[in-house]
């Protein structure tokens, strides 16, 4: 199949587009490199620079390509960034993403994977979460996501764009060749490998007063890898689906000192630890039940034990210290 894959040069597109490329798919990566690496792009994929907000590039990028099927990860995702300026993830996540339906809808182009997120819960009345779960992000991310996600019924009813929606809960671990590397780096796993390296201090953990049994946020980690497989599963399926969501989660929710702990014996080394103030717009605990992925989609997160989840991001670390700079 001819798929494009926006964000491709991203933390998940990146896996995900290798994935597909091994399947022997053809794939064109579309990225404009605002957030990706040009060296995180799957060798046998195409890479084309571009904003998805560049409507007429895009067009000419999909004919020439004769592209059947988009998978959508273009997008800006940092909680707190979201916070502070959420003016750029409504121009991203909900423009960007508009103009890409628009394209889609205008060449007939009717298959869509879209990254969602476990923000379009916010603060959670039911754990595990399913998907009927009420929506109430608690963030600008998790708004604009659940923007698209409502407007992928409309699109589906009107002009026929077919779509699944995943709701990834936290998007964790490495394959041989690609991993996480996002700047400034925020996310817990890349920071505790930070600390533990002895590069960056010591490891602050924000806040320790939520209603949790530690007291620390709780979360669901799920290999990038078996995220990859969610999508390739929901693109074969999509003939069957008209629009819908599932959530991509290993079920299983860890606090941030059991990270750390795990961390401290995979790495052997013993980490500097301080705790700071909270950080806006974390929810206390999102663990998922992915159940309907598992039921209608056959999916397995066999890569998902947090101990394997840590292990292959440390390998990654250790085999790329500073990540895909040269
Ligand atoms: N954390 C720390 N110290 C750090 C870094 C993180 O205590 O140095 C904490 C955070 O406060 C949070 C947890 O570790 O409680 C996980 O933080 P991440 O930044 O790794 O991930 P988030 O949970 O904030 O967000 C991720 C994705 C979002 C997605 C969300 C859904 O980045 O896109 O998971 O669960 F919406």
């Amino acid at each position: 199949m001819n798929i494009l894959v926006t964000g491709a040069a991203g933390y998940v597109g990146s896996v995900c587009a290798a994935e597909l490329v091994k399947q022997g798919n053809h794939v064109v990566t579309y990225d404009n490199l605002s957030a990706g690496h040009r060296q995180a792009v799957a060798s046998g994929a195409r890479l084309v620079v571009g904003d998805i907000a560049d409507t007429e590039k895009l067009k000419r990028v999909c004919k020439r390509y004769s592209i059947e099927a988009v998978m959508h990860f273009a997008a800006s995702a940092l909680v707190e960034e979201s916070v502070r300026n959420p003016h750029l993830f409504y121009s991203n996540n909900v423009r960007g993403t508009i103009a890409l339906l628009e394209v889609m809808a205008s060449l007939k182009i009717q298959r869509l994977i879209f990254s969602s997120s476990a923000a379009v819960y916010g603060e959670p009345k039911i754990v595990p979460i399913p998907e009927d779960h009420p929506t109430n992000p608690v963030n600008p991310y998790g708004e604009t996501k659940l923007v698209i996600e409502r407007a992928l019924t409309w699109y589906h009813n009107a002009y026929g764009i077919q779509s699944a929606a995943l709701r990834y809960f936290n998007a964790a671990g490495a394959t041989a060749e690609f991993g996480e590397d996002h700047r400034p780096e925020t996310h817990l796993l890349p920071r505790l490998f930070a600390a533990a390296s002895g590069s960056k201090g010591a490891f602050q953990i924000y806040g320790d007063d939520y209603p949790t049994p530690d007291g620390t946020c709780v979360r669901d980690y799920v290999h990038v890898l078996d995220i990859a497989q969610a999508h390739i599963l929901a693109l074969h399926s999509l003939s069957k689906l008209g629009s819908r969501i599932y959530n991509v989660g290993h079920g299983k929710g860890y606090s941030i000192r059991a990270v750390l702990k795990a961390v401290e014996e995979v790495t052997g080394r013993k980490l500097e630890v301080q705790v700071s103030g909270r950080r806006p717009g974390d929810p206390a605990v999102l663990v998922a039940t992915a159940r309907k992925l598992r039921r209608e989609l056959k999916w397995q997160p066999r890569n998902s034990d947090l101990k394997n989840i840590i292990r292959s991001a440390w390998a990654w670390m250790q085999k790329y210290p500073k990540g895909y700079r040269k």
